[in-house]
């Protein structure tokens, strides 16, 4: 069966599709967005869009018999955790040998379960990191663009600090500068008006109500909500939800055919249908868009694809930890999911960390403070395809993961002995303290400048780009969503003055 024949393809639709089909639906071109999640605009028989995080059901995972939470015990004890029935629900995680990845599924891509904090890296590590991009257009340009269009905003500090559901915050705050650490406040995309009026009982509680890694039914500006929309508006885009690319291949004529599995909600298939178009951007994530790529290239359908497609892959440092507080310093039983301060200790040439100060909505008092730790960690993994499931593996190690364990340690065990407090180690399934194993941030497979060009073109084809996350080099330093939406619409920009003439 057929699809049909459109002038511009964009995969997935996640921060670099979305960019991508903004930009394009802006300049006249039509385009169809074609993502493999649902759309998720659709209550179900409990009036809600998405469940939460305490009581998922079906929609909380990506076709998984039970949940697979990143915490997943309490005093070792497997509570968190629930049957499910398998749903394309709307959160993956994607379970490698050494590394499980967790993304985003549906219309928006990570931008429906992550915690929205949208904060720009320091000018000198992007500058190390990505060396061949013009920092200057980036900070004076395209991060604040990034910023406006993605809603950024940052929380009253008077609201802050009055709150009962940023206890857990100001208690981690407080302890991290009696260590001599610097705090920081990160801004995000959740409506922190919405929020005073959910604290106040004005709002349906969203954040307040336990709501973040399996959807927010209010509150956060997804990019359903900013650029998908802004693209739709435009006329020219349209979105494919539960449409999987599973093969790339280029048509004697020059354009691209794709192979597109359009499935149910019981995962049958409905249809396999074969769109080409002249101009294709992949925005399907690191995981998503490298997996593409590479079986493209090994298969033999687009053999003249880099040799560098595949590398360059990293967890942004990403490492979870946790500490068990006095009894005279208790948590809270309420807590926001979105968190709003950091622990920036980036400036320590012994082990850069950029720590989140982070909430465990658990609905009773647990002591414990949590954290995402962003760390600076040089090791890089990565893919290969294996041609007997057809998918690509993730090459990253145990031992990798240990120079985020030490730089993390070095930072907490700093605050544990100001305090004379302990980490909890009970929370992640076995005895570890460091949840090493997991990362929220994938990043890289597709390098810019190295299988790309400096703008996402891919080396080896013309009118073929990446415009995700998959086009940085593992690491970035702080939550990575605004520096993929700015690169983003940074390539766009020269892409569609050069390549659209
Ligand atoms: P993204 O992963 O967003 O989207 C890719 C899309 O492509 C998905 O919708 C996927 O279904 C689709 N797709 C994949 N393969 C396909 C195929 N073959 N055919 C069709 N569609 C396909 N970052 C941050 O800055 N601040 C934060 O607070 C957080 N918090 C956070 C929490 C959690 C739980 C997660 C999982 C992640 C975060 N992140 C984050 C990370 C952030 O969400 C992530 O870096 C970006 O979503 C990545 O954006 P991309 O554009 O690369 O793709």
């Amino acid at each position: 069966a057929n699809g049909a024949h459109v002038p511009a393809i964009v995969i997935g639709s996640g921060y670099g599709a979305a960019v991508s089909a903004l930009r394009l639906g802006e300049a006249g071109i039509e385009t169809t967005v074609l993502e493999m999640g649902r759309l998720w605009n659709e209550p179900g028989e409990d009036g809600n869009v998405f469940c939460t995080i305490t009581a998922p059901d079906e929609r909380s995972m990506w076709f998984k018999n039970r949940t697979e939470a990143p915490l997943s015990t309490l005093l070792w004890l497997d509570v968190v955790n629930r049957n499910i029935d398998p749903y394309p629900g709307v959160l993956d995680r994607v379970n490698y040998d050494d590394m499980s990845v967790y993304v985003g599924r549906g219309v928006g891509g990570g931008s429906l379960v992550n915690g929205g904090m949208a904060v720009v890296p320091r000018r000198d590590y992007f500058e190390e990191v990505l060396p061949g991009i013009d920092a200057a257009a980036m900070y004076d340009r395209y991060f604040p663009l990034a910023q406006a269009e993605l809603h950024v905003n940052t929380i009253d500090p008077e609201f802050y600090a009055s709150t009962e559901y940023y206890r857990f915050s100001r208690v981690a705050a407080a302890q991290a500068e009696a260590a001599g650490l610097k705090t920081t406040f990160v801004p995000d995309v959740y409506d922190f008006d919405y929020m005073e009026r959910e604290a106040a009982g004005t709002a349906t509680k969203s954040a307040l109500g336990g709501e973040v890694i399996y959807g927010n039914n209010h509150g956060k500006m997804s990019l359903d909500k900013t650029y998908l929309a802004s693209a739709l508006a435009t006329g020219n885009v349209t979105i494919a939800s539960r449409h999987q690319v599973r093969a790339i291949e280029r048509d004697a004529d020059g354009n691209y055919a794709l192979t597109v599995e359009h499935r149910d909600d019981a995962n049958e298939l409905i249809e396999t249908k074969r769109f080409t178009c002249r101009h294709l951007f992949l925005g399907a994530g690191s995981l998503g868009t490298t997996e593409l790529l590479l079986r493209a290239r090994d298969t033999g359908a687009l053999p003249d694809l880099d040799e560098a497609i595949g590398s360059g892959w990293g967890p942004n440092g990403n490492v979870m930890t946790a500490r068990a507080n006095h009894i005279w310093n208790p948590t809270g039983l309420k807590q926001s999911t979105i968190p709003v301060m950091g622990i920036d200790d980036w400036d320590n040439p012994e082990a850069r960390v950029f720590a989140e100060l982070a909430p465990l909505p658990a609905g009773i008092e647990t002591w414990i403070s949590l954290y995402l730790a962003i760390t600076d960690n040089p090791e890089r993994g990565h893919f290969t395809y294996d041609a007997a499931t057809d998918s690509a593996r993730l090459n990253w190690s145990a031992e990798q993961s240990q120079p985020s364990v030490a730089a993390a340690k070095s930072m907490f065990d700093r605050i544990n002995k100001q305090h004379g407090t302990s980490y909890r180690y009970d929370l992640f399934g076995d005895h570890r303290a460091f949840a090493d194993d997991f990362c929220y941030h994938p990043l890289g497979g597709c390098v810019i400048g190295e299988a790309t060009d400096a703008y996402g073109r891919l080396n080896g084809y013309d009118r073929l780009y990446v415009t995700d996350s998959s086009l940085i080099p593992g690491s970035i330093g702080v939550n990575p969503l605004v520096t993929i939406t700015a690169l983003a619409e940074r390539n766009l920009e020269a892409i569609l003055a050069a390549d659209f003439a």
